[in-house]
């Protein structure tokens, strides 16, 4: 066996077996596998697709890479979420610490951005410094004592997963419905989660375009998380345009701070809290739904979510101050809002080009060895059926470089769409698959 026969028959559309599976990803494992065979298999992938078993043993392959962590003999039954990516997508920062308030304990393994989706490792680090890079005895203790812990990916945990993640970012190989679904279920099985919520992104703004491919991926990762004996539940969301207002590093935790203090936009704030109410409902914290809901609005109004957050940050080292006084966060040296061009009903807020224009503002990487401006990004001002007159604000840009400036408000104006007539505004969410 050799990883340019296994590259040439993906490329001919033929099934790998799982020997080859295994093969190849033990080779990147290994180092023995360099960047551009991982990318052009990556490739191959993305273009001829994976049958449901291939997917299957690429996930297990991917999760016996590394370290597989078992948390059960520290807390009863451990509960994670995991978005596909999205613009905007600041959930993780609000829906974990108050699921862990409601006594939930909560041990996140989070990413990165990747393609024109944010990540919330790069998020939660423009809060001075605030650490991801946990050693596994401080992991268990923090979950042990406070319930809450977020991590990056360990080079120990799915490290496969970890170099084909970096990689699939700058190689335009992140859309292919087996290279997501492999990739999140590959980290929640080796992270020990026992049961998982999907939050499965459909729309301009997510790697799923369409509603049917959406529904295909999610029933690809509940069925792997079944044979794989964990409980799963994937939630259809809306990313059709941006989810809040914020779309940038600082600027998005600055809204989830918001958020925490019950001040945040309303679609992101019902967003967290649907959230928040199925990993309650998996994690046997509460019976239903309606149960779940009570209680979730209880912790985030009383002000038990913030505190947890608060002490999330404090205990990675994060520096309070920032979190405490938001105004502290650092601040892109130009900010412009841009008025709306002409009035009229918006009908489409092109998630996708929001998100890229962050990425060139800086919010992104383009290559691997990029790093993240945590001050730059958008805010936008209106949602999808919002009536907006000429004049008003419609987006605020944050950029530290003037052409960079110029090429956002362009490219935003045009992500912009306009109707005479009436629109109706988007659906948060377009169902459950159990
Ligand atoms: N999230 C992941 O962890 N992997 C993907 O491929 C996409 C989203």
């Amino acid at each position: 066996m050799n990883p340019v026969d296994i590259i040439i028959k993906k490329r001919d559309k033929k099934v790998l077996s799982q020997e080859e599976i295994n093969y190849f990803i033990q080779g990147i494992t290994k180092n023995e596998i360099p960047d551009y065979q991982m990318a052009a298999w990556a490739m191959a992938v993305l273009l001829n697709g994976m049958t449901d078993q291939e997917t299957t043993d690429l996930t297990l392959a991917m999760a016996h890479s590394g370290q597989m962590i078992d948390l059960s003999n520290v807390i009863p039954i451990e509960v994670d979420k995991h978005s596909t990516g999205g613009v905007g997508d600041k959930t993780t920062l609000v829906v974990e610490p108050t699921v862990a308030a409601c006594g939930l304990p909560v041990a996140k393994m989070s990413g990165r951005g990747l393609g024109f989706s944010g990540g919330t490792l790069d998020k939660m680090e423009s809060i001075p410094g605030f650490r991801t890079n946990i050693s596994e005895d401080e992991f268990i203790r923090l979950l042990k004592t406070t319930g809450l812990v977020l991590a990056g990916q360990t080079a120990d945990l799915a490290p496969a997963d970890g170099k084909l993640y970096a990689l699939r970012d700058v190689s335009g190989t992140v859309p292919s419905i087996p290279l997501i679904a492999s990739s999140v279920m590959s980290k929640k099985i080796a992270g020990g989660a026992r049961a998982i919520v999907l939050d499965v992104k459909v729309g301009l703004g997510a790697f799923m375009k369409n509603l049917e491919d959406a529904r295909q991926l999610s029933r690809l990762m509940v069925s792997i998380g079944k044979l794989s004996g964990r409980k799963v539940v994937a939630l259809l969301s809306d990313m059709n345009q941006p989810l809040g207002n914020a779309v940038g590093n600082a600027l998005e935790v600055k809204e989830a701070i918001a958020t925490l203090h019950g001040q945040g936009p309303k679609d992101f704030t019902a967003h967290c809290i649907e959230v928040a109410c199925h990993m309650l409902v998996v994690g046997e914290k509460a019976a239903t739904l309606d149960d779940a809901k009570k209680l979730v609005i209880d912790t985030l109004q009383s002000g038990r979510s913030w505190e947890k957050f608060h002490q999330l940050v404090v205990n990675q080292g994060g520096d309070a101050a920032y979190v405490d006084d938001p105004e502290k966060f650092a601040q892109a040296r130009l900010i412009e809002t841009v008025p709306a061009p002409r009035s009229g009903y918006l009908k489409e807020i092109n998630a996708q080009t929001v998100g890229e224009t962050s990425v060139e503002l800086g919010a992104g990487r383009m290559k691997k060895t990029d790093s993240i401006d945590p001050a730059v990004g958008i805010i936008i001002h209106h949602k999808v059926g919002d009536q907006v007159q000429k004049g008003q604000a419609l987006f605020t840009i944050h950029a530290n470089d003037e052409k960079k400036l110029a090429d956002a408000r362009k490219r935003l104006l045009g992500a912009h769409l306009w109707s005479d007539e009436k629109v109706d505004p988007l659906p948060l969410f377009y169902g459950v698959i159990q």
